[in-house]
């Protein structure tokens, strides 16, 4: 069977970087977009050059959204160190941007590429541009995923996670007009921690990319041990890759899902209503559980593929 063909948009960011390198094998990444989130999009655009120039992807990057609709600029730099990419160096990248469009690379591609699948593991900014200035993308596209949201809880707030959060009024579009969505949130990514054991076989494999990958890996699994106490680090952005390569190792059922725009307390968050069962007229797909052991080795041997290539 022929790989799935995907277009990332992201914000790199450590968990990014991963899913970049694990979605160039599981699935054929035929581009890159970037917006602002965890740093800003000078940073995250530089990221998503130097990852994918490091191990050897000659995928284009397309430069996106400076800051949210509405909200002024936030990062996460406090979770992925002032780069974006934690403590790690990374030589700069030599190739440039395709482009300074992001939203035209999304409407493009997806009226040039079958079954297109859309994976969003940043704010929804350029997803939200892109459907304003195409309200039939969704006509167009096999699929959009996105990290971000969460049925229960949040990691910015009590109420909202950080893609969500950043942008509200982004996700808010694209949650009514995105067409098919599934939602793949921290209910799923807090399930799937990598840790020194998965460091340890990322160093093992001894790639340019795979010690990124563990050096990475190492950082993020001390922040989530600072802040959480957590042995290990929750790898979001790359549980929606496989959410879409591998369908089979998740779980989840259509819920209508409303974006909280007002809220003093619960501004961003996700509001997924459990009440009614399925119902016929949802076109979100909130993903509930994971086969954590599949998804965390899935992770890991992709990312040493690439890096072997
Ligand atoms: O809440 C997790 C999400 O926020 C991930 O996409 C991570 O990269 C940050 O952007
Ligand atoms: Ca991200």
């Amino acid at each position: 069977m022929s790989p799935v063909r995907m277009l990332i948009d992201c914000d790199p960011g450590v968990d990014d970087a991963i899913a970049l390198l694990t979605a160039a094998h599981v699935a054929d990444l035929v581009g890159i977009t970037t917006v602002n989130g965890n740093v800003g999009i000078d940073h995250t655009t530089r990221n998503a050059l130097a990852v994918t120039e490091l191990a050897g992807l000659d995928i284009p990057v397309h430069r996106g959204a400076s800051r949210p609709l509405v909200n002024d600029p936030i990062d996460a730099s406090r979770i992925h160190g002032a780069t974006g990419l934690g403590s790690v160096t990374i030589p700069e990248p030599t190739r440039g941007i395709a482009s300074d469009d992001a939203v035209a690379f999304i409407l493009d591609t997806a009226r040039s590429v079958d079954d297109l699948r859309v994976v969003a593991i940043g704010p929804l900014t350029n997803i939200a541009l892109a459907l304003d200035a195409d309200p039939s993308l969704p006509d167009r596209l096999g699929g959009l995923t996105i990290m971000g949201g969460a049925a229960v809880g949040g990691n910015v707030t009590a109420t909202a996670e950080f893609n969500i959060w950043a942008d509200p009024e982004a996700a808010d579009v694209v949650f009514r007009l995105g067409g098919p969505l599934t939602m793949v949130g921290l209910d799923v990514t807090h399930q799937v921690l990598l840790g020194a054991r998965e460091c340890r076989r990322l160093r093992a494999a001894g790639t340019p990319t795979s010690v990124l990958a563990a050096d990475l890996l190492d950082y993020a699994v001390e922040r989530s041990r600072e802040m959480k106490g957590w042995d290990g680090a929750p790898i979001h952005d790359a549980c929606a890759v496989l959410a879409v390569t591998h369908p089979e190792l998740f779980g989840g059922a259509r819920r209508p899902v409303a974006l909280e725009l007002t809220g003093t307390h619960t501004r961003g968050m996700t509001v997924v209503d459990e009440r009614g069962g399925e119902p016929d007229d949802s076109h979100v797909t909130v993903l509930r559980s994971v086969d954590s052991r599949s998804v965390v080795r899935h992770i890991v041997d992709a990312v040493i593929a690439v890096g072997s290539n």
